[in-house]
């Protein structure tokens, strides 16, 4: 009985020892956390039941793993951290400072991707590559970044600074500061905090299909109004 009850303090110190390690070693990821989700109630909760911060901190450990060159190592850490939390970020990828995954599930991070500072990621986001080629094949994403949900960035591209990636946008070339791209494929709406005029963007031009079916849509709208 008093063997028991020994254990059960030794493991509640032990959990208390790594509740307060974690709070110090990834302050600014947690306080992100609280900052960019509204719903975080308090720096516990986020501690506890935010996976985005738990896939965090097994990427930060297996990407120290590969940085010494124990690859399988590194990998089975990141597979691990990926069946606790359904968010996959290979340990080869770079991540700079106050990362955050919000809700998570279905994230994929590829290995040569690099993610600047003030990254938000939403669910099911995918920032990947385009083929089988090696070398740097995954995007580079700029600081103060916003990636919607479902969105597929992909390829060796850049996404500026202080840009928006719509939710299940497609995005395959080079996005510019401070822009905003939505659709498939991703096309940019704002930037610079102005609207973009898209009849005389030739850059992004809009996809021939939804142009048509946007046509058709207002021909029905003119024919109810009569
Ligand atoms: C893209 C986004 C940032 C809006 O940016 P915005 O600059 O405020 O854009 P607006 O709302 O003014 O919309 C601009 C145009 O893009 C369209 N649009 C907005 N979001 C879109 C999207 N994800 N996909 C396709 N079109 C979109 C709007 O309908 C609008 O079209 P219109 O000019 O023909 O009317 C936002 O809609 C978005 O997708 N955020 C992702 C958030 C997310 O993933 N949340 C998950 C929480 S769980």
């Amino acid at each position: 009985m008093v063997c028991t009850i020994n254990i059960i303090i030794i493991l509640v110190i032990l959990f208390v020892i790594k509740l307060g390690l974690i709070s110090i070693l990834f302050y600014s990821d947690i306080r992100a956390a609280q900052k960019m989700d509204p719903a975080a109630k308090s720096f516990l909760e986020v501690i506890l039941l935010y996976q985005g911060l738990h896939a965090l901190i097994y990427y930060r450990i297996s990407h120290a793993l590969y940085k010494m060159h124990l690859f399988f190592l590194a990998r089975a850490l990141s597979q691990l951290g990926r069946f606790v939390t359904g968010i996959e970020i290979h340990p080869g990828a770079r991540i700079g400072k106050r990362f955050f995954v919000d809700h998570g599930m279905g994230v994929v991070i590829g290995e040569t991707a690099i993610i600047g500072d003030d990254v938000l990621l939403y669910q099911g986001s995918t920032l990947g590559g385009t083929g089988i080629v090696k070398g740097k094949r995954h995007p580079t994403i700029g600081n103060n970044v916003v990636v919607g949900a479902g969105a597929k960035v992909l390829g060796n591209i850049t996404i500026g600074d202080n840009s928006y990636i719509g939710a299940n946008a497609v995005v395959v070339k080079d996005v510019p500061p401070n822009s905003t791209v939505v659709g498939v494929p991703g096309r940019i709406t704002k930037q610079d905090g102005k609207k973009m005029d898209v009849s005389l963007d030739h850059v992004h031009i809009l996809d021939p299909i939804m142009q048509s079916i946007e046509e058709i849509q207002s021909r029905i709208d003119k024919l109810e109004k009569k």
